[in-house]
């Protein structure tokens, strides 16, 4: 059983810059709340109530403000600083005293899940025991991804970072769940040409060890990495049409929390205080009358 997440909310988010020079991408809104909601929420959806969020040096105040800690949520949120961007296995390195002898999941700070099937698919993923698991999407440009090719028991036979040759069209989303032994793979790792430890060669370990599984979100499904401008703004889109039209939030944290039976009215009350007069709060109003 996998209780424990990681989200990875720091890096240089040099693509959107400007925006990026003052405030973290992640703090940056996706419609009507921040993007870090959105992987927080994949992670209350797989039932992980103990997180640690990974910022950048100097930037724990802002993430602070916004996620104080976790109480009103009925989770155990903490928090500790990167001073630069080593690379994504640096995640497991730096949140070792966090994971302790426990199984991990990890989640990019600027991915977005949607789709029907997505929680079945989440509860499934994070009962891994052994070994390590990532999650597949089907992607019109795979050489512009990590992608995975894989067997009929979904095992993966080879990973590559944006092949020049076709491999697969299946894209390495960034959620991943790892067994315990993800901390003494990850100090192994020498970082690559451009300076970084790579989670293509974290997960190699687990594929030359057989161990390495996927599960796909299938074409009901949407998996966007916000990475630019450009995915930003699309995503935005996407969450406005869906809010709008069928009058559910996607990613309201208090709500999944609330649906879990992790906290009470109480507790929304106090979000609701936290929030203040916003639409926001209204949509907590209402789910608890
Ligand atoms: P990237 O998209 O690789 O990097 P970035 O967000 O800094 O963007 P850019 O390429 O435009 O500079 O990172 C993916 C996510 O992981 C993102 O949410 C930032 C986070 N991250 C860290 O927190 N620490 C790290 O060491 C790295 C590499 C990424």
């Amino acid at each position: 059983m996998i209780k424990k997440g990681i989200i990875l909310a720091g890096g240089m988010g040099t693509r959107m810059s400007p925006l990026t020079k003052a405030v973290n991408k992640q703090l940056l809104p996706i419609y009507d709340k921040p993007l870090i909601f959105y992987p927080l929420s994949i992670l209350m959806l797989s039932k992980i109530k103990d997180v640690l969020i990974i910022v950048n040096k100097g930037q724990l105040d802002q993430y602070k403000k916004i996620i104080p800690n976790g109480n009103n949520l009925g989770m155990k949120i903490s928090y500790i600083e990167q001073d630069s961007p080593r690379g994504l296995p640096d995640a497991f390195i730096l949140g070792e005293n966090f994971i302790k002898k426990d199984n991990v999941a990890l989640i990019l700070g600027d991915n977005f899940f949607y789709g029907q099937n997505l929680t079945k698919m989440l509860l499934n993923c994070s009962k891994l025991d052994d070994g390590a698991k990532v999650i597949l999407h089907k992607v019109s440009k795979p050489e512009l991804y990590g992608v995975a090719k894989i067997d009929k028991f979904k095992k993966i036979v080879s990973i590559k970072e944006k092949p020049k040759k076709f491999i697969s069209d299946l894209a390495v989303t960034g959620l991943y769940f790892f067994d315990n032994d993800v901390i003494k793979y990850a100090k192994k790792l020498k970082p690559s040409k451009r300076g970084e430890l790579e989670i293509t060669d974290l997960l190699n370990k687990y594929r030359l060890k057989n161990k390495l599984k996927a599960d796909l979100i299938g074409r009901g499904g949407a998996w966007l990495d916000t990475g630019s401008i450009e995915d930003f703004y699309k995503t935005t889109m996407f969450v406005s049409a869906i809010e709008n039209r069928q009058g559910f939030k996607i990613s309201c944290i208090e709500e999944i929390a609330f649906n879990n039976s992790w906290i009470g009215k109480k507790e929304i009350l106090s979000s609701i205080k936290f929030y203040g007069k916003c639409n926001y709060s209204e949509y907590l109003k209402k789910l608890i009358i």
